[in-house]
């Protein structure tokens, strides 16, 4: 494991663990109208997100993943027009930054092939009724995350690290701060109680 993976484990594990309980995934109020706004909420982040990762130069066309959820808009008849866009992004200027950025946003695929089966046995939504983002890598989800992981190697003193880690909590708390503002996170007593 190259060094930087475990700080990023260490400084963001707990960011995850709150993100995921309070995700509405596996909660007994997820119906089809709150799925419809989970992807609402993920369009208006991933979108102007991704659009900076591209000015950036950093998002190869393989793991853009605003299309899957266009096609998922589509499926579920929302046009994407009018959908509210996220402002307070996380900083991609800096490279190491934008590498603990998209440290998040790949590793948010591999929780995707847990949640693409719930919806699918708790909603009957697939790839093409609405699921595509969550499997958005399919087959090939495993490999592009060793590929990705790959890239962390790149980050060997302490404060390119630093940075690294720095972009991943941000992104974790811009998205969170974003879902919170969608109204589709459940309540912190409610998982606390939990
Ligand atoms: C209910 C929602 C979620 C579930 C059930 C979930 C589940 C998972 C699972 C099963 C893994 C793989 C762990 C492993 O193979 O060791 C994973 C990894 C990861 N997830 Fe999630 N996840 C969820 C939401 C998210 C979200 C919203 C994000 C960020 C936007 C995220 C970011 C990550 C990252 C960065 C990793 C990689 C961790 C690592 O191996 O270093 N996850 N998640």
């Amino acid at each position: 494991m190259s060094p930087v993976l475990k700080d990023l484990r260490e400084a963001t594990g707990d960011s995850h663990r709150a993100l995921e309980a309070r995700m509405p995934f596996m909660s007994a109020d997820l119906d089809g109208a709150l799925y419809r706004r989970l992807i609402q909420a993920y369009y208006g982040f991933y979108q102007p997100l991704e659009q900076r990762l591209q000015a950036a130069g950093a998002l190869e066309a393989e793991r853009r993943k605003v299309p899957a959820l266009l096609q998922d808009l589509q499926a579920l008849g929302i046009d994407s027009h009018s959908l509210e866009r996220c402002h307070d992004l996380p900083d991609v200027d800096d490279h190491w930054q934008l590498l603990g950025v998209m440290y998040v946003i790949e590793g948010a695929t591999l929780g995707g092939q847990v949640l693409r089966r719930v919806i699918g046995e708790r909603l009957g939504i697939g790839a093409d009724s609405g699921g595509a983002f969550l499997d958005v890598y399919g087959p090939a989800t495993g490999t592009l995350w060793k590929a990705f992981l790959k890239r962390l190697w790149d980050a060997e003193t302490d404060a390119q690290r630093q940075q690294v880690v720095a972009g991943a909590h941000s992104t974790f708390l811009c998205f969170q701060r974003w879902l919170e503002q969608a109204g589709v996170l459940a309540g912190l007593a409610e998982t606390a109680e939990a």
